[in-house]
Order: structure tokens, then C-alpha cells, then sequence
């Protein structure tokens, strides 16, 4: 489809292709994808980025493929405003550095976006999956306010085809695609969709730690969960500042800004949270720690938590030593205080005898590998 009307998509028509899209296939069941509903004058700003890239495209217009199906004219109209579509939609993935999982989450929303387009078929509403825009991802990343640790991985602008009687003026109504999703640029989740936090305090991405946390992560997905991972290591947090000004003003937030400020927004979105750090010296790496640290705005001074109980937190420990008992109390003081925040404190595990590239891969543990994705499985159950 290369030539839309303006008329605005309406809600249900956007939620049914985006519900869709959902029920998409995916690799571990990760579900992967996220959703950017782009509407309003961003769409024209996309445009002006991609025209930038252009010219450079239109330099070989002669050996094009798309020359057979489309005039340059046309082709140049429709790159430029995206076909006049009202809406355009940017499927991204959270980017794993673990090139397996990686592919297994590109291959996951490709089938996201094919449920999508087939769904705006049904509909009789047009699509167009394009690949040009990318050649400008550097620009269309700042317009989208795409966060670094995100991959896009594909486009199409969405809308009813110029000349059908669902693109007609006649059905222009004024709930349509701006009133749907009241802004310019959104995030779509499924609403009624529960999410975890999975943070990390391993430094290794591809350590013990994470291929346990992955397991958990797994265990969410099968419960239909969205997830949001992140490595505590690739945050500036730093330490606690003791000026009290949590306290004194008696807000949850914090006078440092710093990335603590992304966790703590997490926090907020998320149903609850899976904590998984390797033990440094009897207790949690110092990543593990500051992030704690920083979690004192969530302790009031008379030691009622600031957070509804309703929000839970397991945590996965992996260690060198054998014995599971010699680090119980540092483990035991760590858990301690993360549910003076007012986390429920719902399960944990230690996994042990395990040592990156010197010992034999966790993944060769059925049991610990049962365990972590039990702990993801059951965290809000
Ligand atoms: C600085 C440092 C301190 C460690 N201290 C301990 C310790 O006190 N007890 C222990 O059993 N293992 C200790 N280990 C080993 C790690 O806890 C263990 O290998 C863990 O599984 C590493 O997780 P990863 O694979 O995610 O890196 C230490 C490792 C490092 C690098």
C-alpha cells in the first residue's frame, strides 16, 4: 500500500491489530516486542529524516528493483510522507548482547509484525513493511526518543487506503487514532498485561548469573508477564549521598540524578521484581549494593515502607563455593533490607559450585536451571 487516507485509524481497529501482534509466536516464549504507535506531526519529522537519505537511494533509481512497481515520483512522495499514513508503527526489541537470544528475539518480532499486517489486512486496513527508513536509523532514533539498549527492527505506516469506503471523508469520526492514543508518540503495552523488573548485578552478560536469570525471565513469559531486564553495571548509580532530602521531604524520589532514576520508574511500573547478583566476598557485588543503597527513599525513618506489599521480589544468588550455607547471612541481611522498602519477599535461591569458564556451565544444572525458572514462573502467582 503506497498511497493512504488521512482518515484517523480508529481505537478498536488500532488495538485489534496491536492485540494481534501479541499473540504473535516467539522464541523461549520471551515476547520481546514493544510497540511505538507514532502519530500527529512526528510522522512528518520521520519523513524529513528519511528524505535525507534519499538522494543517496535515488542515485542508482535505474538498477532499483522498485522501479517496476512504482514512478520515481511516486516512490519519492511516498517516502516522504510515509504514504500519508495517520499512523506509522516501529516494532522494537530489547537488544540481548547473547547473539543466540538476540536472533531468537528478531525472529520473534518479525513473526510479531507479520500477525500485525495481516491483522490491518483483515481490517481493510493498508501497511507497507519497510526497510528504507533504517538507512536514517541514527535520526530516527532521536525523533522516537529510542532508548539505546532498543533495536528497531521494522516499520510500516498504518491506515485505510485512499479511495475505500473506510478511507472515505464520510467515515472520518472524531474518535480516530489522536483521540485512541493521546499523544504523538506512545509505547504500547497490553493494559492489562503485568510486568517484572530483572535486575542484574552480575558484570558479565553472558555469566552464570544472567543464563539463571534468563530461566526466570523464561518462567514470566510462560505466564504471559512482560519483562524488562537491565544490567545494573551498565548504570551510573551512585553511591547513597546521606542528605537525607527523601527524608526531610518525604517523597520517593531522590535528590541524585543519576540512572537510579530509570530503576525507580521501573520500580513504579513493575508488579514486582527479580533480583539476581553473583556473591563478591560473602554478600552482593558492589553494583548490587549501591542500588540498595539507593533504595532509601522507599524507608520511611519509623520503618514503614513506602511500597504496597503487592509488589513482590525473589532473588537468584550464584557463588563459587559449594556449601550454600557459609554466605546465609549476608544473603539473609541483603534480603532483609531490600524488604524494608516494603517488597514482599517471595522466594530465592543460592546456586552454587559455579565459576564462569572454569567450572562447567549452570546450564549443564538441570536442577538449578528448574529452580530459576520456577522463581519467574511463580513470582506473582
Ligand atoms: C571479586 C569476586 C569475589 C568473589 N567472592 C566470592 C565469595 O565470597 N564466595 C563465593 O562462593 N564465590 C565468590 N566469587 C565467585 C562468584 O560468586 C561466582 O563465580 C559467580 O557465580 C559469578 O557469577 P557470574 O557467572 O555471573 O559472573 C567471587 C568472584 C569475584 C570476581
Amino acid at each position: 500500500m503506497r498511497q493512504f487516507s488521512p482518515a484517523p485509524v480508529k481505537k478498536e481497529d488500532l488495538h485489534a491489530v496491536l492485540d494481534a501482534a501479541n499473540w504473535a509466536p516467539s522464541g523461549m516464549n520471551r515476547q520481546p516486542w514493544e510497540f511505538v504507535v507514532v502519530t500527529g506531526k512526528k510522522i512528518g519529522e520521520m519523513g524529513k529524516s528519511y528524505h535525507s537519505t534519499l538522494a543517496e537511494y535515488l542515485k542508482n533509481w535505474d538498477s532499483s528493483p522498485m522501479r517496476d512497481s512504482i514512478t520515481k515520483e511516486a516512490f519519492i512522495r511516498f517516502a516522504e510522507t510515509y504514504g500519508g499514513a495517520p499512523v506509522i508503527i516501529v516494532v522494537l526489541v530489547q537488544a540481548d548482547p547473547l547473539p543466540n537470544f538476540r536472533k531468537a528475539d528478531l525472529e520473534s518480532a518479525s513473526a510479531a509484525m507479520e500477525n500485525l499486517l495481516l491483522a490491518a489486512t483483515a481490517l481493510e486496513l493498508g501497511t507497507c513493511w519497510m526497510t528504507g527508513p533504517l538507512r536514517a536509523e541514527k535520526i530516527l532514533r532521536t525523533i522516537l526518543a529510542i532508548p539505546p539498549d532498543r533495536e528497531i527492527v521494522a516499520i510500516t505506516p498504518l491506515g485505510y487506503p485512499e479511495g475505500t469506503t473506510r478511507g472515505s471523508a464520510a467515515s472520518r469520526p472524531g474518535t480516530g487514532t489522536q483521540g485512541a492514543v493521546g499523544g504523538i508518540t506512545q509505547t504500547f503495552r497490553n493494559e492489562t498485561m503485568k510486568k517484572v523488573t530483572i535486575l542484574i548485578g552480575s558484570p558479565r552478560k553472558n555469566g552464570n548469573t544472567r543464563i539463571l536469570a534468563a530461566e526466570a525471565e523464561r518462567g514470566l513469559k510462560e505466564q504471559g508477564i512482560a519483562t524488562e531486564t537491565v544490567f545494573l553495571n551498565d548504570l551510573k548509580i551512585k553511591g547513597c549521598q546521606a542528605c537525607y532530602w527523601c527524608k526531610k521531604n518525604d517523597v520517593v524520589a531522590c535528590a541524585v540524578k543519576d540512572d537510579m532514576q530509570k530503576i525507580h520508574h521501573l520500580i513504579q511500573e513493575s508488579d514486582g521484581l527479580i533480583l539476581a547478583s553473583p556473591i563478591y566476598f560473602s554478600t552482593v557485588t558492589a553494583q548490587t549494593k549501591a542500588w540498595l543503597d539507593r533504595m532509601f527513599p522507599y524507608v520511611s525513618m519509623n520503618l514503614i515502607p513506602k511500597l504496597p506489599a503487592s509488589k513482590r521480589v525473589s532473588f537468584i544468588f550464584t557463588q563459587n563455593q559449594p556449601d550454600a550455607r557459609l554466605f546465609e547471612s549476608g544473603i539473609g541481611s541483603f534480603m532483609y533490607a531490600v524488604g524494608l522498602s516494603g517488597l514482599s519477599v517471595k522466594d530465592h535461591m543460592i546456586a552454587c559450585d559455579l565459576d564462569t569458564g572454569v567450572k562447567p556451565s549452570v546450564t549443564e544444572k538441570k536442577e538449578l536451571m528448574d529452580r530459576a525458572f520456577a522463581i519467574g514462573r511463580d513470582l506473582l502467582r
